[in-house]
């Protein structure tokens, strides 16, 4: 049964929830329960969690405990397995059973496939056999005479080495470093030394680069360093009368060099340190004068804790404050105020510290840095051109291993959000620290860290790009949308988002941005609309009720390439989004609804990803109606769309009796996709005619289209425009209209005969004289395939490609095609919002 309990105690870990790092199980304590030692129910949950008894310690698999003493246990594969009695209950072994069925990988070649013993592992409370995790050594294979063992604390196999080997499987052999340089060969424009503690040669790494040779690549965001690193920074400008820089570390030793700027790359000229010398900070400045500015805080940093240190120059002033400690001031003698800078700044130690021995500081910094913030604007400290640094030694990167363990559970990804913390991203319909929370999604809601992603807007909106959003903003700066060529932070983009308060549009067709810029900041927790569009060069913008911005594009490029991805509310990763669009904040509010050019985006359903996405405090949340009604957001407040035959603000009414006349109420519609209709409508000719009232002087009466319109596609519609009746249809060639030069929003009846031949179409009103049309071009067939539409549609600006923008507000009756009649009651296969006609 080895590989079924194998794959079981897999599985269990997997189905185990995680609650803050602790693993959870289902079952109850007393009943069933996986726990070796002690059982503690979680309330609420049918789950339990589990604790060891003092002395030992829970195992990452969190139910096994260990011995503190014995942290490791050796197993060697040919002595018989201890096992653990767990019981499991039914619903974990079915779970555990569906998860064997989809997520298969686990058991592949490691089997028959079958339980050996032939039991049946399913039923209330049975016993089943875990065995203790030595399995995990079964299939994993240490080389070169290694020997593997159960980290039960990891609760992973690992492989004891022997001499000359090393690697996860012990299959790299351990190169002994000769003692000089010669034939050492460090790679990556590594530079090779002696290194004095084992007098082997040894390897110094750029930035971006580790490992004994330089082989391996580290990404540093938050660098870890040790006494021989640094790092450099182009040299910081604006700094030579004032200045004010923050550094956020952690020594680990008390003794080092943090941050070194200067005239030159020594202390020959104008310099300014910043460093620990015996466990205090120490600043100093010279300016050319007869005496630098040396000043030390009264505090001694801990070792292994965080610290900020601010340092603070205005010409011969200077002061310094770490923590929240009082700052200390100090003051420089001589003739001149003024810094010249121009070394690249160093941050964690310098290449030469012969050259700097002013400082008094004749070791690099020990330990880790998070944050740099000089004169107000953190450092991005990763490798150029995706942050700031510009090279360095020796760097690693703090982070590393931040995320290693299993953090996130439901398939969340785990980031590093800065040295020492990390952030799940859950996946959509997750929330929550380790996202171990369902949420079924309505109105997204973005918290700073979260984004949806949408298809790329493509080819279609190379000239002309309209984007409507409803926002309701908590934080004053964060981006609403972004799109641009992917993995480039320069190239065309389009970019809607708030700055401090401000609604910001901007977009670049390669040639330079164009920023439109709302005068006046929005208030924040309300909701607001903005609608950006730009066609060529020119851009507009306008939000709320307000007067519309409007602005150009530079250079001479009119059209936009998107090849990225549609981001809303901000972006996985802020270094793929054009530094010209300055916006580096997710957005932290609601967001309700995105339409581009007319067409509703389905913001959670048609999410290709996205992550750390809430519900808004928002009424459609608690889903309001009933019958299968749609809400339909309305900013702060909502409607429901009734679906056929239900009316009421939540559609919790039947409407009474068979519908023969239905009303319309401009968000209704009727729709027909039966044979019956099909058969009658579009082809080589059409006859059709109906009776309606209005009162109102815009909307569409009845479509027939395609499911996907584009401006050369085939329809026909008929509509009120200002009142007066349109009749207009496209067979392919181009589209040709009948306008009445009388109006009918009369609220009397009015019959409408539409009668097409081919091209050719005539429109009778209320028995009179005919009004004719051809359509141009040689086509003679309407060529629709969705369905027919009576009083307007599900999203009628888009599906109608913006001829109509509402439905028909009124009555509809006696609609017959080809001269039968059309039952409105019996026929329609869809439709909202209908009801008697009063
Ligand atoms: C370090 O600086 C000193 C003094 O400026 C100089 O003489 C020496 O050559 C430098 N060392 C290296 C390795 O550049
Ligand atoms: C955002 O939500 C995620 C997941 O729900 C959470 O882990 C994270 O801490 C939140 N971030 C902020 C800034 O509130
Ligand atoms: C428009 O109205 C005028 C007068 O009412 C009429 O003579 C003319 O024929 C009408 N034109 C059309 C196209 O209906």
């Amino acid at each position: 049964m080895a590989w079924f309990c194998w794959s079981l105690l897999v599985c269990i870990v997997m189905i185990a929830s995680t609650v803050n790092g602790q693993r959870m199980f289902p079952g109850q304590c007393g009943m069933s329960h996986p726990c070796a030692q002690i059982c503690k129910n979680v309330p609420g949950m049918g789950r339990v969690k589990c604790e060891c008894e003092s002395g030992h310690i829970l195992a990452a698999n969190g139910f096994l405990c260990i011995s503190e003493e014995d942290e490791t246990i050796d197993i060697d594969a040919e002595t018989s397995p201890t096992e653990a009695v767990v019981t499991v209950s039914e619903e974990t072994v079915d779970k555990a059973k569906d998860q064997q069925g989809s997520g298969g990988q686990e058991m592949e070649g490691s089997g028959s496939g079958t339980d050996e013993d032939g039991e049946q592992e399913t039923g209330s409370g049975e016993e089943i056999h875990v065995p203790s995790p030595m399995v995990l050594c079964q299939d994993f294979e240490c080389q070169n005479g290694g020997t593997c063992y159960v980290d039960v604390v990891m609760d992973k196999a690992m492989c004891r080495c022997t001499e000359g080997f090393k690697g996860d499987r012990c299959a790299e052999s351990v190169v002994i470093p000769p003692t000089t340089c010669e034939g050492f060969e460090c790679q990556n424009a590594g530079t090779c030394y002696i290194n004095g503690e084992t007098s082997r040669a040894s390897c110094h790494c750029p930035l971006g680069y580790e490992g004994e040779m330089c082989k391996q690549t580290v990404a540093i965001k938050f660098p870890s360093f040790q006494s021989h690193s640094y790092m450099e920074f182009s040299s910081p400008l604006g700094l030579y009368r004032t200045f004010q820089v923050r550094v956020d570390f952690k020594p680990e030793t008390l003794d080092g060099l943090l941050l070194f700027c200067g005239e030159q790359d020594s202390t020959d000229k104008d310099y300014f340190s910043l460093g620990l010398v015996d466990g205090k900070m120490q600043f100093k400045y010279d300016l050319g004068g007869t005496a630098p500015g040396i000043i030390t805080s009264a505090v001694t940093v801990s070792l292994g804790k965080w610290h900020t240190v601010t340092i603070n120059r205005d010409n011969w002033d200077g002061w310094i404050q770490v923590d929240q400690e009082k700052p200390v001031k100090g003051k420089s003698k001589g003739l001149y105020s003024k810094l010249t800078l121009r070394s690249p700044l160093y941050l964690g130690g310098h290449s030469n510290y012969t050259a700097i021995s002013q400082t008094s500081i004749s070791t690099g910094f020990s330990g880790c840095v998070e944050r740099l913030v000089i004169n107000n604007v953190d450092s991005d400290m990763r490798l150029e051109p995706r942050g700031f640094a510009v090279g360095g030694v020796d760097v690693g990167e703090c982070s590393s291993g931040l995320c290693d363990e299993g953090m996130c559970s439901n398939g969340g990804s785990c980031v590093a959000q800065s040295a020492s913390r990390y952030l799940c991203l859950c996946p959509l319909g997750t929330a929550g620290p380790t996202c171990e929370k369902d949420v079924l999604l309505h109105i997204p809601s973005f918290n700073g860290s979260s984004h949806l992603v949408h298809q790329s807007l493509g080819k279609n909106h190379l000239s002309f790009l309209e984007i409507e959003v409803i926002f309701r903003p908590h934080q004053p700066t964060g981006m609403l949308l972004y799109s641009g060529q992917k993995f480039e932070r320069a190239g065309d983009f389009v970019s809607l988002g708030m700055s401090e308060g401000h609604v910001e549009f901007r977009f670049d067709c390669g040639s330079g941005p164009a920023v439109l810029r709302t005068t006046e900041p929005v208030s924040l927790n309300e909701w607001h609309i903005a609608i950006a569009s730009r066609t060529a060069r020119d851009g507009t913008l306008q939000v709320d009720k307000r007067r519309v911005l409007s602005g150009m594009a530079e250079g001479a490029f009119t059209q936009l390439t998107f090849a990225g991805d549609l981001y809303i509310g901000g972006v996985d990763d802020a270094s793929h989004v054009s530094k010209k669009a300055e916006m580096s904040t997710s957005f932290v509010g609601d967001i309700q609804k995105v339409i581009i050019n007319d067409k509703p985006l389905d913001l959670i359903d048609d999410a290709i990803r996205g992550a750390n996405v809430m519900n808004a405090d928002h009424p459609c949340v608690d889903q309001p109606c009933q019958n299968r009604g749609e809400c339909a957001a309305q900013h702060a407040t909502y409607s429901c769309q009734c679906p056929l035959w239900y009316q009421g603000i939540n559609c919790e009414e039947d409407i009474e009796g068979i519908v023969e006349v239905p009303s319309f109420q401009g968000s209704s519609y009727l729709r027909f996709t039966s044979d019956w209709v099909l058969k009658r409508v579009g082809g080589q000719d059409d006859n059709i005619q109906l009776e309606f009232r209005t009162w109102s002087s815009d909307g569409l009466i009845l479509w027939m289209g395609r499911d996907v319109m584009k401006s050369t596609s085939d329809f026909m519609a008929l509509g009120l425009d200002n009142g007066m009746l349109k009749w207009s249809y496209n067979l392919g060639g181009g589209p040709v209209s009948i306008l009445t030069n009388q109006t009918f929003n009369d609220g009397e009846w009015h019959t409408v005969s539409m009668q097409r031949q081919g091209a050719s179409g005539t429109l009778m009103i209320d028995q009179r004289e005919g009004l004719m049309a051809t359509a141009p071009g040689p086509m003679k067939s309407l060529d629709i395939n969705n369905g027919l539409y009576l009083g307007g549609m599900k999203d009628v600006a888009e599906l109608s490609f913006k001829r109509y923008t509402i439905g028909f507000l009124g009555c509809i009756r006696n609609v017959m095609l080809e001269g039968d009649k059309l039952d409105l009651y019996q026929d329609p296969s869809e439709g909202r919002n209908v009801n008697h006609c009063a």
